[in-house]
């Protein structure tokens, strides 16, 4: 779906804020985790980043930490992307990434963190940024 709706149902029309909260998981060449459009894929994110301004004057969205190396380099050369608020440090516990086999490993080296003891084994950070015109 990601940002054609607009263009098609509503032509011509702009918008003061946008706000998004996107699936976050990067594929990273494991395609079952686009199965799962509620957490998987980059793709609404990509959109959001690379087009929203085209709709929107101000576009807020939640990225978490284990997706930003893949999503910015996608900022508009027209806009700039600056996090805003606090990061939120949560547990990750997001089926489909734990069961897919050899997934993990590879957000481990983008920034999903292991906590050696403690109720939760994952943890990665939820931030939002906002996207504005330079
Ligand atoms: C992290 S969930 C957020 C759910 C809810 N909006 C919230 O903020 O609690 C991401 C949502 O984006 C939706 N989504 C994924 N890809 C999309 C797309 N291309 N266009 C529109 N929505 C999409 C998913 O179905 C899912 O409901």
């Amino acid at each position: 779906m990601g940002l054609r709706w607009i263009e098609k149902e509503l032509p011509g029309l702009r918008f003061d804020v946008m706000l998004c909260n996107p699936p976050y998981l990067p594929d990273l060449g494991f395609k079952e985790i686009l199965v799962y459009q509620t957490t998987g894929g980059t793709f609404l994110a990509r959109e959001v980043l690379s087009r929203g301004l085209e709709f929107a004057d101000r576009v807020f969205l939640n990225l978490s930490s284990i997706c930003e190396g893949v999503l910015d380099t996608l900022v508009p050369r027209s806009g700039s992307l600056k996090r805003i608020g606090r990061v939120h440090r949560i547990p990750f516990r997001v089926p489909i990434a734990c069961r897919v086999p050899g997934y993990l490993r590879r957000l481990l080296k983008r920034g999903l963190e292991e906590a050696p003891r403690g109720r939760y084994r994952y943890w990665h950070n939820i931030s939002t940024y906002a996207l504005s015109r330079t």
